[in-house]
């Protein structure tokens, strides 16, 4: 909610966004993904994973705002030098998923609904834009410096910064102050009251896309986790003959499933359970 100004004098936006998001920022932090990422507990697997989200979201919000550079409600903003993560994600992308990861990245139902959202305020609602761009970018800036940190050690990547460009801002020399400037600029746009309001609902919402998408993949790691026994995990690995195998439920963005060895292990556990069934069936029928 927010604070009440003295003199009734309009809060700043910057202001009324941070006041307003509190409390889902809070819930974001507290997502057992990032819970998980904080104490170091972040895998390979789960990197992949959330980069690709990244790659998919960053794509579309960068997309729309190339579309509205031009349009007042979002102008001011406009720093695509400075923050503009796209070309850093597909460094990254290529680097957890090889030359081919165009056609092999993953696209999880969560990060769907995400970019969706992000084209509906692009072409419909540019006003919103500012919402999404605040809320990515300006969390970017602040804890994913921590997170960039936690995933070098946890990884133990290079301190090259391989993988992890996404993390990196080399045209902004000092963070503080271009978050000051960014401030100031959302401070400068004009809006009515109403559609202020709408923004502020628009940041809440931006706030929980990104909290449904780390429950998702939590849940998908958990998932995979669950399918595999540690004995049915070595010896897939084994036949797979691969480092790190991508194991989740998801499509690649070309909307085609895409083939992962443990998404079969519940298939397998079918066939084998329906084969003993039909072998006792058949072992009764011989008796009588
Ligand atoms: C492990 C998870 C996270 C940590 C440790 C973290 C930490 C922080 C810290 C320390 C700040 C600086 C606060 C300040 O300067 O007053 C910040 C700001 C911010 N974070 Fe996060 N954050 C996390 C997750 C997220 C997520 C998931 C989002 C949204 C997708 C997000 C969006 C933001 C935004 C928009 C700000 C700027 C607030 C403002 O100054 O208006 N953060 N975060």
């Amino acid at each position: 909610m927010e604070r009440p100004q003295p003199d009734s004098m309009p809060q700043d936006l910057s202001e009324a966004l941070k006041d307003a998001t509190k409390e889902v920022h809070t819930q974001a932090e507290n997502a057992e993904f990032m819970r998980n990422f904080q104490k170091g507990q972040v895998t390979r697997e789960g990197f992949k994973l959330v980069m690709a989200s990244l790659f998919h979201v960053y794509k579309a919000l960068e997309e729309e705002i190339e579309r509205n550079k031009e349009n007042p409600v979002y102008t001011p903003l406009y720093f695509p030098e400075e923050l503009h993560r796209m070309p850093a994600l597909e460094q990254d992308l290529a680097f957890w998923f090889g030359p081919r990861w165009r056609e092999t990245v993953p696209y999880t139902q969560a990060t769907r609904l995400y970019v969706q959202r992000l084209h509906e305020v692009g072409r419909r609602e540019p006003e919103l834009l500012v919402a999404h761009a605040y809320t990515r970018y300006l969390g970017d800036l602040s804890g994913g410096q921590v997170l960039k940190k936690i995933a070098q050690k946890a990884l133990d990547l290079p301190s090259s910064g391989e993988g992890l460009a996404f993390f990196t801002f080399p045209s902004i020399a000092n963070a503080t102050k271009f978050k000051q400037l960014y401030r100031s600029r959302m401070n400068s746009l004009e809006m009515t009251p109403e559609v202020r309001q709408k923004v502020i609902e628009e940041a809440k919402t931006a706030f929980l896309l990104n909290i449904q998408l780390f429950e998702e993949l939590q849940e998908l790691l958990s998932q995979k986790a669950e399918d595999q026994s540690p004995s049915q995990t070595a010896g897939l690995r084994r036949r797979a003959g691969s480092r790190t195998q991508d194991l989740t439920p998801v499509e690649t963005p070309r909307g085609k499933p895409q083939p992962s060895v443990f998404s079969q292990a519940p298939l397998i556990r079918w066939v084998l359970t329906l084969s003993f069934l039909v072998a006792t069936v058949a072992m009764g029928l011989y008796a009588m």
